[in-house]
């Protein structure tokens, strides 16, 4: 069967990148990494891509009078390689409505935090200073407003009392690598669908237990 056709659009250095690209290397994955783009020129993931022999462009924002112009040169470039999904990851950009609204169901988003908490930057900090006893990781597919979105999957890490910001971003960094390359594949799947945006998957298994912080 063929396989899907995936885009990946980021920012820096790429470590969810990498995590794709050793998903889909594997011969039975049912996704293929076709393009890598990213908005910034020099970025790790560049090189991540291009140590793996994928295509990879430099779309840069400021080489664009306005958001439409750089939408644009994205959308013709998803276009040129054949992309059937695209996968924002670190990609540090907000899409535009009309962008979003031509990808329908067709962009997902990997954000380091428990959505719908937490959106934005600065996240750990956000959590830590919080005092939660939890955080996590979220795929969901991309809507125009920031991190918003139907939720695909998410992995959830116990926020321990003394955590910096930067032990916390380990943490669940670790388990954005799961998560995103498992999205990915269930999407591959032609497991998942959006009815009344909420993201229903077929086979899926809820695990049955519960999680206490502290103990
Ligand atoms: C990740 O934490 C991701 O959740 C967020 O940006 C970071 C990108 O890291 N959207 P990397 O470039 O994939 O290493």
């Amino acid at each position: 069967m063929a396989k899907l056709k995936v885009a990946v659009l980021i920012s820096g250095r790429g470590s969810n990148l990498q995590s794709l690209i050793e998903a889909t290397g594997e011969v039975d994955h049912p996704a293929t990494i076709v393009s890598v783009i990213s908005n910034i020129p020099g970025v790790g993931g560049l090189n991540r891509a291009a140590n793996a022999g994928i295509a990879n462009h430099v779309i840069n924002h400021n080489d664009f009078a306005d958001r439409e112009g750089f939408e644009a040169a994205l959308h013709q470039t998803l276009l040129e390689a054949g992309a059937e999904l695209v996968c924002l990851a670190g990609f540090m950009r907000l899409l535009g409505d009309e962008f979003v609204k031509l990808w329908h169901n067709r962009i997902i988003n990997i954000h380091p935090s428990l959505l719908p908490s937490f959106r934005g930057l600065n996240v750990h900090d956000r959590v830590v200073e919080s005092g939660v006893r939890f955080s996590g990781c979220t795929v969901h597919f991309v809507r125009p407003a920031m991190d918003d979105g139907p939720i695909i999957i998410q992995a959830c890490v116990a926020v321990p009392p003394d955590s910096s910001p930067n032990d916390l971003a380990a943490r669940v960094l670790a388990q954005e690598h799961r998560v995103y390359a498992l999205a990915v594949r269930m999407i591959a799947e032609g497991r998942i669908r959006v009815v009344n945006e909420r993201v229903h998957i077929d086979g899926a298994e809820t695990p049955d237990m519960a999680l206490l912080n502290p103990r």
